[in-house]
């Protein structure tokens, strides 16, 4: 009896004084979150389901109340501020004051970039170079730790096929693949190797899903997403990316064919967790959640909630809902314990996978060794600098001659330095960035002389400045027109109702037409322009975007000849607003030659792939390693590049596959895999496809079943086109 009595006292005094499970560091996560669960009370437990924001909220579409006072025991906080002491001072509330000492997660808008700021991403995806995007990723994620933040709400992998719609610049374009591959490639940079190692941030995929199809690309607004492009189009990027271990995904504002993204059950619970067996966890985008009730599928907040969390969503972005309702909801039994415990388990999971039970606070470095360090700027050098596509080049007026003395540079975007550092770059200062002048200026130092005229401004009448640009224009030996979008014409809430840019900047270029000087026009937006009236005035056309704090540096380098532009678009430029949508990877016509427009040509300006270069590629003809293949073989196509140009070059080598005739049809064709290389002048390089059937000759039906059907399949590399047979 007493030696029982005794043992009894040794595991009490196990459970009471003892190091608890979940706060050891070696016990696996799965035992910890357990443990924690189930130490937790309700109330605890509703409070890990809630974000807040903290800090000066920068987002203005965002307006938030600044925190006076903060719950400890709170989930998550939106951290406007980069201020690591702060930080700290709010985490260590959270560990001292909340009964568990549960680490809050900080969340932040890491977009293109933390203070060094980076192209856009949808330059990113045109420079065809995924590594180069994981390692600007990977810098940007140290910035953010250091600053204070865990977690980013990046990337954006919403396919976007209407320019109207301001999103496009936050996205990487058109294209199901090319999301899904410049997704993996962010999802490995902000999370490295593992989500423990110390300068590693979680990435949050959004919006799921559907969103880039806003009707009439009007942000927030409904989009008629059929079964089939959900799981063609739109489903695909999101798969790669969950696969490649991204830990957490945000649900989309927009309404799915009548089913709001944020009460979808559909795609958040069946297809990400059942399907897919996503184990982290989905928060909602600021005000989803309250937003159910607009969109009329919730009567009040409280419905809202409990459609949005039996639907799969874990966190309440800001809302505040859960933490108002949860705790009646479950005495009404409409939310279980058991579904509690999933979510929070969820949200613990990915705490625990950052190690910030481990290590909750931030180290302390100074601002000058945190930002901007010499391999972050370079590494912004070179991705602006890939990722500027050269549209047009008549008669090679560019790279810019030695000949030149004088140059003018004209346009209310040369000497910008706010709007070429792009939209979502809340902790970028302008005054890190270079201009296009000064990148200018720099690079023709004692080769040529700079003049100057802004011209005009972005928007606007006001001719005044017209007269002083012609001056200039008129007594230079070519003129570099620079123009284009504020930062906040794109991005979030930012729809247009015509691509085209201002009257007053195509009337500027006009003007200077007049001169009889080459003209060079320097573009710097965040979404394709309608270059209808520009581009028969221009001589050569750079596309920019939004190239961050290094892009005057970048352009310079193009125009000198310095840097052979290399880039290719990842998203169509219609020939009018009137065309969209327009995407490479359309179905075929019922009548390919009828049912064209009338009153313009058909065919956008440029296509998906569209880029030059200052050197020339010549493409042989494809081969295939066998012509009959076995649906569980492999084949190979391979193709011989030759730089046949006096300069070195990059050349990306983009394969499409085309299927004529299947049980459900097939876009005309399909990007597949991609592939840059250098090629030096006169070299010859081979570029090889490996072609696993299962994987990219089959697709999916409305279900998301994939079918791989025996037949006639087209390889298309560099405009050539090589036919194999898959047999049973
Ligand atoms: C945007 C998200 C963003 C969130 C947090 C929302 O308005 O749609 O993309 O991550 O705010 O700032």
């Amino acid at each position: 009896m007493k030696v029982f009595s005794l043992l009894i006292f040794i595991g009490l005094a196990h459970l009471s004084f003892a190091q608890p499970l979940y706060k050891d560091k070696k016990a696996p996560v799965e035992s910890r979150i357990k443990d924690l669960i189930q130490r937790m009370t309700v109330e605890e437990k509703i409070l890990q389901l809630n974000q807040y924001t903290f800090g000066e909220n920068r987002n203005v579409n965002n307006i938030g109340k600044e925190m006076n006072e903060l719950p400890a025991g709170i989930g998550s906080l939106i951290y406007f501020s980069a201020d690591p002491v702060m930080r700290n001072r709010i985490q260590k509330k959270a560990m001292d004051s909340s009964r568990l000492g549960i680490p809050i997660l900080f969340g932040f808008d890491v977009i293109h970039g933390f203070r060094t700021v980076y192209p856009i991403s949808i330059a990113q995806a045109c420079s065809w170079n995924p590594s180069l995007v994981t390692q600007n990723c990977r810098a940007a994620a140290k910035e953010s730790v250091l600053s204070g933040v865990d977690w980013t709400f990046s990337p954006m992998i919403d396919v976007a096929r209407d320019p109207r719609w301001g999103r496009v610049s936050e996205g990487y374009g058109e294209d199901p693949y090319t999301n899904a591959i410049f997704g993996v490639a962010t999802v490995k940079g902000y999370q490295g190797a593992s989500l423990s190692d110390s300068f590693s941030i979680a990435a949050c995929l959004k919006h799921y899903v559907g969103y880039g199809l806003s009707e009439g690309g009007r942000d927030y607004h409904y989009s008629d997403v059929s079964a089939q492009s959900l799981w063609e189009t739109y489903l695909p990027p999101y798969e790669a990316c969950v696969k490649a271990g991204a830990a957490t995904l945000m649900s989309a504002f927009n309404d799915i064919s009548g089913v709001p993204a944020t009460a979808n059950h559909y795609t958040l619970t069946e297809i990400l967790k059942q399907r897919w067996k996503h184990d982290g966890f989905v928060v909602a985008d600021w005000n989803a959640v309250d937003q159910l009730v607009a969109q009329g599928v919730a009567k009040d907040r409280k419905e809202a909630g409990l459609k949005a969390f039996t639907a799969g969503v874990e966190m309440d972005m800001r809302d505040n809902i859960y933490r108002e309702n949860f705790k009646q909801l479950i005495q009404e039994q409409k939310i279980t314990m058991a579904q509690i415990n999933d979510a929070v388990s969820r949200i613990l999971r990915v705490k625990f996978g950052l190690g910030l039970f481990d290590q909750p606070y931030t180290a302390i470095v100074s601002e000058k060794d945190r930002y901007l360090q010499p391999y972050s700027v370079q590494l912004a050098a070179d991705l602006a600098a890939e990722s500027m596509v050269l549209l047009k080049n008549k008669n090679n007026t560019l790279p810019i001659g030695i000949g030149v003395k004088q140059v003018a540079v004209i346009g209310p975007m040369a000497k910008d330095k706010t709007n070429i550092i792009g939209s979502w770059s809340f902790n970028g200062h302008s005054a890190d960035a270079q201009s296009i002048y000064e990148g200018l200026e720099h690079e023709f130092q004692g080769k040529a002389s700079l003049n100057y005229a802004k011209g005009c401004a972005f928007d606007g009448q006001d001719e005044a400045g017209f007269d002083e640009a012609i001056a200039v224009a008129s007594k230079s030996d070519v003129v570099i027109v620079c123009l284009g979008e504020e930062k906040t014409w794109s991005g979030e809430n930012a729809s247009r109702s015509t691509i085209a840019l201002p009257a007053i900047q195509e009337k500027l270029v006009a003007a200077l037409k007049k001169t009889g000087k080459q003209i060079v026009l320097v573009l710097s937006n965040g979404r394709p322009l309608e270059l209808l009236r520009l581009e028969p005035l221009s001589d050569a056309i750079v596309e920019i975007w939004q190239p961050g704090i290094a892009g005057g540096d970048a352009l310079a380098g193009i125009l000198s000849g310095r840097i052979n532009p290399s880039a290719k678009l990842a998203i169509t430029f219609p020939l009018t607003t009137g065309q969209i949508p327009t995407y490479y990877d359309m179905r075929q016509s019922a009548r390919p030659k009828e049912g064209l427009y009338q009153d313009i040509a058909t065919e956008p300006l440029y296509w998906f792939g569209h880029g030059l270069s200052y050197a020339n590629f010549s493409y042989a003809q494809p081969v295939a390693s066998a012509i009959k293949v076995k649906k569980q073989g492999k084949v190979s196509v391979s193709v011989s590049v030759k730089n046949t140009s006096e300069v070195e070059g990059k050349e990306t080598a983009l394969w499409y596959i085309s299927q004529p005739v299947a049980s459900i049809s097939r876009p005309m064709k399909e990007l597949k895999f991609f592939e840059k290389k250098n090629l030096k002048a006169g070299e010859e390089a081979t570029f090889t496809f490996e072609i696993v059937p299962t994987r990219d000759l089959s697709f999916t039906d409305a279900n998301g079943n994939r079918h791989l059907e025996a037949g006639d399949y087209f390889i298309e590399v560099g405009k050539k086109k090589v036919k194999i047979e898959l047999v049973d």
